[in-house]
């Protein structure tokens, strides 16, 4: 029952954003040109940080991610940093976790030594490339053992549709800061082959919804223990992914 509601939200939400007609584009990607540092934490971005309290700048031990919003040009800024030799990724999703249901996962990447920037989404273990939504302003940095990047995401339709999945009456495009952007965030890493992405595995994430619009919702960050489990698909393999797959599909 609760999974064919699922397939009906799923496939209703589909079409909607289907007959918007978006062209994913990522902006192509730049060398970082600042520092990914703490500073602003609990000032002016949301900061998810493992271990609690790390600072990532030059810090390949600290696994940190910072969301803001820039309300002039209503986007989300997003900063990335942490280790691996392959990607690091983070991904958000709109129900009880990450892997369940809805999600958007922005990849930064080593291709031996050259960085790069995919948009995906978790289907059976495995990344499937979307270019959904549209990204700009990718910068990357590449240092060994060490991936950051930056990155913007305008609040455009694509985005407030799969916003508005967690809480429909909370999200108002003209009352961006007062709303309610509620995700589920998962911090991820893996292998590259190339640019070819390798299963993800969780390095923390958020046990709750973070509030993207609130920079003090941070305290709900859980390591994960079992990496494995937290992004157990089984979920995913239901006709709500089929039927976002297709959506994907579509939109390419
Ligand atoms: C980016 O950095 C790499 C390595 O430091 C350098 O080789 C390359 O020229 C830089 N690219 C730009 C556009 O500055
Ligand atoms: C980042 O910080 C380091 C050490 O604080 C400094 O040497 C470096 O120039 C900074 N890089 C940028 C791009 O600001
Ligand atoms: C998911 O992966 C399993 C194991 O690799 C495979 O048997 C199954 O067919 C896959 N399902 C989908 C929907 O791709
Ligand atoms: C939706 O928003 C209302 C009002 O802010 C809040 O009480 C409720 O918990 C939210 N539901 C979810 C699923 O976030
Ligand atoms: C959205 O926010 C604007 C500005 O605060 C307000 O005028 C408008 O009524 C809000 N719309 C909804 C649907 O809440
Ligand atoms: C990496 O990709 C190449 C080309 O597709 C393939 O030949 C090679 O086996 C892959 N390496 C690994 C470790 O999967
Ligand atoms: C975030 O929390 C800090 C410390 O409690 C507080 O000083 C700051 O005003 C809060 N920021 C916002 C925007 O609520």
């Amino acid at each position: 029952m609760e999974s064919k509601l699922m397939f009906l939200v799923v496939c209703v939400i589909g079409c909607a954003v289907s007959s918007i007609k978006a062209d994913g584009h990522l902006s192509a990607p730049t060398n970082l040109t600042s520092n990914i540092t703490r500073n602003d934490c609990g000032k002016t971005k949301l900061c998810l940080d493992n271990p609690k309290g790390c600072d990532p700048s030059g810090n390949s031990q600290c696994f940190f991610t910072s969301v803001q919003i820039i309300l002039t040009t209503l986007n989300l800024k997003v900063e990335l940093s942490g280790n691996s030799i392959g990607y690091i990724a983070l991904a958000a999703g709109v129900t009880s976790n990450v892997a369940q249901g809805l999600n958007i996962i922005f990849v930064c990447g080593n291709n031996n030594g050259r960085f790069f920037f995919r948009t995906a989404t978790l289907i059976n273990n495995t990344l499937l490339i979307t270019n959904i939504p549209n990204v700009n302003n990718i910068q990357g940095s590449i240092q060994p053992s060490l991936i950051q990047c930056v990155f913007s995401i305008p609040f455009d339709a694509n985005v407030i549709n799969f916003l508005s999945n967690v809480n429909v009456t909370n999200v108002n495009i003209s009352n961006i800061a007062n709303s309610q952007l509620n995700v589920f965030l998962d911090n991820l890493q893996g292998s590259t082959n190339g640019t070819v992405l390798g299963e993800p595995r969780s390095v923390f994430g958020s046990s709750v919804p973070v509030n993207l619009a609130n920079v003090n919702s941070t305290n709900v960050v859980s390591p994960i223990a079992n990496s494995k489990d937290s992004i157990s698909l089984n979920i995913l393999l239901s006709h709500a992914a089929i039927c976002l797959l297709s959506i994907f599909w579509h939109l390419i």
